[in-house]
C-alpha cells in the first residue's frame, strides 16, 4: 500500500512589523504533559504555529532564534509574591518594577500578587491602590489574589465584586498573624461557603496563631529573643495542625482551597491526606522555592543579620530533609511509595488504606467466604472503590511552587534585634524559583521536566484558570516563552541577582538550568544574561471564577485528577471546555 505523503499546510503570514515576530527553530518544547521536538512561529504576542519547519514558510526579517540542544518551556507562573508590601513596619524593597524584572531575568513571566487590606479597610480601596502601584511599573503581566483579613457583611459584598467585575477569583485567609489578619474558625467557614457560593477559590496561611502567641510570650519571657524564637514559637506541629482544621473547615463549606506556603514535612503529610481523603483536587497546595532550596540549618550560630534575612512563616524548619521530602511530594514520589508500601506490606500506609482495600471490593464475595475478609474498617462492597482509592494514591501531592517574594533589607530587619518579633517577614525567590526548582528537582533525579513544567507554570494557570492562555506552548497561548539551557550553571549571589534586596538566601549556590531566552508576550526580554525589560508593558490578567480544573472535580463532572491531566480519556463526559480546545 502505498501512502501519499500528508498535504503540507502553510500558515499564512502578513506583514508585520519585524519586532513583533519571532522564529524559534531547532528546540524541543516541554508542556506539563508531553515533550517533543517543534518549531515555534510567534506574532503579536500570540503563538501562531507549533510543528515541523516543513509546514510554516518564514518571510525574511523574521527575528530566528536557534534553540539547538535547548528546551522551549512554558514561562513561570509565580502564584506567590508580595512586591512593596507594607509589613511588619517596612515596605518590602522589590517593588513591582525591580519585582517582576528579577522574575523575567529568571524565567517567570507572570506572577500573582496578593492585595493585603488592613483591618476594616475595603478590599476593593486595597485593590485598586495594589493596581495603581502595579500598572505603570510591572514588567511582565500579573494577576491578584486578595486576602481577607477581617470579615462582614460588607466584605462578603465586596467578594461578589471582586469575583464578578474585578477579574480575582482566589482569596487568601490567615491562621497565623492573631491581631492582625487572624480569623477564627466560625468566620473562615463563613468566608469558605461564601467563596464556595461564588465559584472561587479560597487560599489559607496555615498555622495556629494562638499558639504562636502563647508560645512568643513564654520565650521572650524566657529571654530567647533572638531569630531562634521564631521557629521555636511555631514548630512543624503548629503548621500542620493549622493545614489539618483548614482542610477540614473547607471540606465542611464544600469550597476548593489552596495551602500556600508549606514549609515542613508535618503540614507536607497533612496535605497529602487531605488530598486523598478528599479524592483530588478539593485540596491543593504550593511549597517555596525557599522551602526547596535551604533550610534553617544554614543559621545555625551564624549571627542576627544572617538568621534574620532567613524569617520568614512558616519559617524555614532545622530538619534537613525537609527539602528533598516536599520535593518529593511535588514529585509525585511519595504517593508512588505509598502505592508501593501498600502492595507489599498490606498494612496501613498514611492511615488511609490498605492494600486490600485497592486490590478488592467485596462486590461477589459469597457469604460462606466473607469470614475471610474482615477486617477493619472494612473492605466496602462498592466495585468501584478499589479503582477510586488507587486513583485518590495516584494524585500529586503537592501541585505548585512559589516564591512569596517578600524582601526587605538588612536595616529592615534590625527592627528586631532583641525582639524576634518584630523581625519583618519574608524573603527572596522570584528570581531563583525556576533554577532552584530545577536543580533541587530535575538535576537531582526526582522531577522529570515535564513536571517541572507543571509545578512551576502550568498548574498555577490551571488553578487560577488562566489556561491555556497561559503555561502551555500551543497555538493560541500568550508566547510566554523561556528557552531554556538545562546543562548550563550558574552562582546566585546578592552582587549580581535583579531583585533590589541586600541578601539572597541562595547565596553562593550553583544552580543548573540557565534562561538563554525569555518571552513575554512575544517580547524579546532576556537574551544570555541581557535583561531588557519595558517598565509597565505587563499586563493585569483577570482571573475568572470556576476554575474548571478545580471545580469540574468538586461537581462530580470528571471523577478524578487523571482523567484532567489526559483530554483524549475525558472524551466521553468530561466538561471542561478549556481543556478541549487542546
Ligand atoms: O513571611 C512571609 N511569608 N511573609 C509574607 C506574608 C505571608 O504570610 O505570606
Ligand atoms: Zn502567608
Ligand atoms: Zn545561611
Ligand atoms: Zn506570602
Amino acid at each position: 500500500m502505498s501512502t501519499s505523503p500528508k498535504p503540507v499546510k502553510k500558515v499564512p503570514i502578513h506583514l508585520q512589523s519585524a519586532a513583533n515576530r519571532v522564529y524559534i527553530k531547532n528546540g524541543e518544547i516541554v508542556n506539563h504533559d508531553k515533550s517533543f521536538k517543534a518549531d515555534v512561529y510567534i506574532e503579536d504576542g500570540i503563538i501562531k504555529f507549533v510543528g515541523p519547519p516543513s509546514e510554516i514558510t518564514i518571510p525574511g526579517g523574521v527575528r530566528t532564534i536557534d534553540a539547538s540542544g535547548l528546551l522551549i518551556i512554558p514561562g513561570g507562573i509565580d502564584p506567590h509574591t508580595h512586591m512593596q508590601l507594607p509589613f511588619g513596619g517596612a515596605v518590602a524593597v522589590d517593588d513591582f518594577y525591580s519585582g517582576t524584572k528579577a522574575a523575567v531575568a529568571g524565567g517567570t513571566t507572570m506572577i500573582i500578587d496578593f492585595v493585603l487590606p488592613n483591618k476594616h479597610e475595603s478590599m476593593i480601596e486595597a485593590y485598586d491602590k495594589w493596581r495603581s502601584w502595579a500598572d505603570p511599573k510591572v514588567c511582565c503581566d500579573y494577576g491578584l489574589h486578595v486576602g481577607i483579613t477581617w470579615w462582614s457583611k460588607s466584605v462578603s459584598e465586596e467578594l461578589g465584586i471582586l469575583c464578578k467585575e474585578l477579574g480575582v477569583n482566589s482569596f487568601k485567609t490567615f491562621m497565623a498573624y492573631k491581631g492582625l489578619y487572624q480569623l477564627n474558625d466560625s468566620d473562615l467557614l463563613d468566608v469558605f461557603e461564601r467563596i464556595r457560593q461564588l465559584n472561587g477559590v479560597a487560599m489559607v496561611h496555615a498555622e495556629n496563631g494562638d499558639i504562636i502567641a502563647k508560645n512568643t510570650q513564654r520565650l521572650l519571657a524566657e529571654g530567647i529573643n533572638g531569630p531562634e524564637g521564631h521557629e521555636l514559637s511555631r514548630p512543624e506541629e503548629v503548621e500542620a495542625e493549622a493545614v489539618h482544621r483548614a482542610c477540614v473547615l473547607a471540606h465542611q463549606s464544600d469550597c476548593p482551597l489552596y495551602v500556600v506556603h508549606v514549609m515542613s514535612k508535618s503540614a507536607g503529610i497533612e496535605l497529602a491526606r487531605a488530598r486523598q481523603r478528599y479524592r483530588g483536587r478539593y485540596i491543593m497546595g504550593e511549597t517555596l522555592a525557599a522551602a526547596l532550596g535551604t533550610d534553617a540549618t544554614c543559621c545555625f550560630h551564624m549571627g542576627f543579620e544572617h538568621e534574620a534575612a532567613h524569617v520568614l512563616s512558616p519559617p524555614l524548619r532545622p530538619d534537613p530533609t525537609t527539602r528533598e521530602f516536599l520535593m518529593k511530594l511535588l514529585a509525585n514520589k511519595s504517593s508512588a511509595e505509598l502505592v508501593g508500601r501498600a502492595r507489599r506490606s498490606g498494612y496501613c500506609v498514611f492511615g488511609e488504606t490498605l492494600a486490600s482495600s485497592i486490590g478488592r471490593s467485596m462486590s461477589g464475595v459469597s457469604k460462606a467466604e466473607r469470614i475471610y475478609y474482615i477486617t477493619s474498617p472494612p473492605i466496602r462492597e462498592s466495585a468501584e472503590t478499589p479503582r477510586q482509592l488507587m486513583k485518590s494514591l495516584a494524585y500529586d501531592d503537592l501541585q505548585l511552587t512559589g516564591s512569596d517574594n517578600c524582601t526587605f533589607n538588612k536595616e529592615h530587619k534590625a527592627k528586631g534585634k532583641g525582639d524576634f518579633t518584630k523581625i519583618p517577614n519574608g524573603v527572596n525567590g522570584v528570581e531563583d524559583r525556576m533554577s532552584l526548582v530545577w536543580e533541587k528537582g530535575v538535576q537531582a533525579g526526582l522531577l522529570d521536566p515535564c513536571r517541572f513544567v507543571a509545578v512551576t507554570s502550568t498548574n498555577a494557570a490551571k488553578i487560577f484558570n488562566i489556561y491555556p492562555q497561559k503555561g502551555r506552548i500551543a497555538v493560541g497561548s500568550d508566547a510566554d516563552i523561556v528557552i531554556w539551557n538545562p546543562n548550563a550553571t550558574r552562582t546566585i549571589s546578592k552582587d549580581t541577582h535583579h531583585q533590589a534586596c541586600d541578601f539572597n538566601i541562595f547565596e553562593g549556590m550553583t544552580v543548573h538550568g540557565v534562561c538563554e531566552f525569555v518571552l513575554v508576550r512575544g517580547r524579546i526580554c532576556a537574551e544570555r544574561g541581557q535583561v531588557r525589560v519595558a517598565e509597565g508593558f505587563g499586563r493585569f490578567i483577570p482571573t475568572p471564577v470556576r476554575p474548571p480544573f478545580v471545580y469540574d472535580i468538586i461537581e462530580g463532572k470528571v471523577q478524578s485528577a487523571v482523567q484532567e491531566d489526559h483530554p483524549e480519556e475525558r472524551q466521553n463526559g468530561g466538561g471542561n471546555s478549556v481543556a478541549k480546545k487542546f
